[in-house]
């Protein structure tokens, strides 16, 4: 019989739990709401990691908005940041003179955000700023202004709400940290 598989048991410490999660994107949403009260901005989420992120920030702001992807991807299957960032899809709309706001889930080294600021702001916005939700100082390589964090994290490579490893546990609702096991399997597969 097929036994049946938890992500939960990959998991080997719980860094940000779901509620806590949740109280902080509600939080930066209201700041969110104060600061665009008067503009109509664009949410700028970067696929896939920033999609439950943004989802549920874009529910936390109460005021008229717009939504638009990126797919950008810089890691592949791999735990180590290749130095190279592709952009996978672009945005399909003109932000020239918009008020834009990347909505990021993790700033590791910042290559990703170096590149999308300054791709973004070839393009005349009204203004661009940053949102992340997770800010991982210890592993940055390029100084990236980020204007609102939701958490500092350890150099620890953590899954979940969003984050990945080769693809898998971005459905956990929360933010762990994997047993070395998991890792180990998830990269030979
Ligand atoms: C992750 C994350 C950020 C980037 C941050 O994306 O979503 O975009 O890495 O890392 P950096 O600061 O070192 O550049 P990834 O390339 O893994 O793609 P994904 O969002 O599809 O998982």
């Amino acid at each position: 019989m097929k036994t049946t598989v938890r992500l939960d048991d990959s998991i080997a410490e719980v860094l940000i739990e779901a509620d806590v999660l949740q109280d902080r994107v509600k939080e930066l949403g209201a700041r969110l709401s104060v600061l665009y009260k008067d503009s109509v901005p664009i949410l700028v989420g970067v696929l896939k990691g920033a999609a439950p992120f943004l989802v549920d920030l874009m529910r936390a702001m109460p005021i008229p908005l717009q939504v638009e992807f990126m797919a950008v991807s810089s890691y592949g299957r791999n735990t180590q940041h290749s130095g190279v960032v592709r952009i996978l899809m672009d945005l399909v709309v003109g932000i020239e003179g918009r008020d834009v706001l990347i909505v990021e889930d993790i700033v590791d080294t910042g290559l990703t955000l170096d590149y999308l600021r300054s791709y973004l702001e070839n393009q005349n916005p009204r203004s661009l700023r940053i949102v992340a939700l997770l800010d991982k100082v210890e592993a940055r390589r390029v100084a990236v202004p980020l204007d609102y964090v939701g958490f500092q994290i350890p150099n620890e490579f953590v899954v979940g709400y969003g984050l990945d490893l080769a693809e898998q546990y971005r459905n956990l609702p929360y933010i762990g940290i994997l047993k070395a096991l998991a890792v180990a399997e998830a990269l030979r597969s």
